[in-house]
């Protein structure tokens, strides 16, 4: 779908008729992408058979009219996606209109309403590709706009009051939900249904945000931000094709097979364990690897992190193990790499080992 940015500034929050106390209040911009949270269906007691982003932005922001007394919000349709469908095209067009928004003196911060199922790869792209100290953070929901109690107004009111706070500036991509704060390398969805879907697992939530109060219990070490190398203008026109294969009982070589022969420049592979990988596969990837693809080892177990040659001689075969990420995110960092013009195992191993 094409991405649009509509713009609208909410009458009860604009600009022009601010009063004393409200210009003192942060400046947010809330850039809508679509997801459950703009999810209706049919019927209030219906969570699982609604259409996922047909509600706009404006119908989302003024359903929390206590958003007025946190923030002067300004608003935007980015897109109107079932995050499933994410495209390449619209992570250019959503990270440069971050970027260009947050180079205004104007804005304070912004937060992004996005789907819930591939928000945790979105998060880590912007981690990675904003380049501004200023709060960025991601919210979502896990009932759509019309269910009983639906989640998405209340994590939407804590996701803006987090981009207001002066504490969230310097965390890098953060995301606010269920009350929790993230950091955007660490979190990932855990549950289908539950309103509790997003852990950092091993690490942990950065902090909480509630009832206005925003404490965080820990910062983030790993560079991001403006400390990363990587821009998205270097991915714009041209993204390396990265693809991920799995490691599971009898799996064959095709899979591995066919993307060389597409001519893939990576290959992610979710292995079993410490990123342990089926003989057969193994084989295949060692022959990719020996004709110049990136081989990255992650693992399909869902915490914890694959050691190098731990489960395989990464030397001798020329793989790149993923550390702590999980096999989706370590796509979106070898993308980044090979785009920047990393390409020995080498110099990505160093890359997997410092973002
Ligand atoms: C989506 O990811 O856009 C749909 C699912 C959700 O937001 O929970």
């Amino acid at each position: 779908m094409a991405a649009t940015c509509a713009s609208l500034t909410i009458a009860a929050m604009n600009t022009s008729t601010l009063t004393s106390a409200s210009r003192a209040l942060p400046r947010i911009a809330v850039l809508a992408t679509g997801g459950t949270i703009a999810g209706a269906a049919p019927d209030a007691t219906n969570t699982s058979g609604y259409q996922a982003g047909v509600v706009g932005v404006g119908q989302l922001l003024a359903a929390v009219p206590s958003l007025a007394s946190v923030a002067n919000v300004q608003a935007e349709q980015v897109a109107s996606v079932d995050s499933k469908d994410m495209a390449l095209a619209l992570w250019v067009t959503l990270a440069q209109r971050v970027n260009t928004l947050l180079d205004r003196d104007e804005i304070d911060g912004i937060v992004i309403t996005h789907g819930t199922d591939t928000l945790e790869e979105t998060a880590y792209l912007l981690h990675l590709t904003v380049k501004s100290d200023k709060p960025v953070v991601l919210t979502a929901a896990m009932r759509p706009s019309s269910a009983l109690s639906a989640d998405g107004p209340l994590n939407l009111l804590n996701a803006v009051t987090v981009a207001g706070k002066d504490e969230a500036r310097g965390q890098g991509v953060l995301v606010a939900f269920n009350n929790r704060i993230h950091s955007a390398r660490d979190v990932v969805k855990t549950s289908t249904y539950a309103v509790d879907a997003f852990h950092s697992p091993e690490i942990g939530a950065l902090g909480w945000v509630q009832d206005g109060r925003v404490e965080f219990q820990r910062g983030v070490v790993r560079p991001h931000t403006n400390a990363s190398p990587f821009a998205i203008g270097s991915v714009a026109s041209a993204w390396p094709l990265v693809e991920i294969v799995g490691s599971y009982a009898g799996a064959s070589r095709v899979a591995v097979d066919a993307l060389v022969a597409a001519g893939v420049k990576g290959i992610v592979v979710a292995g079993t364990g410490n990123g342990s990988i089926h003989a057969t596969v193994q084989t295949a990837l060692a022959e990719a690897a020996a004709k110049g693809v990136a081989i990255v080892r992650s693992s399909r177990v869902g915490s914890g992190h694959v050691m190098r040659n731990g489960a395989a001689s990464d030397d001798a075969l020329g793989f790149i193990t993923a550390g702590a990420l999980n096999p989706y995110k370590a796509r979106v960092l070898l993308m980044l790499a090979l785009a920047s013009g990393q390409a020995t195992p080498v110099a990505l191993q160093q890359v997997f080992d410092t973002y």
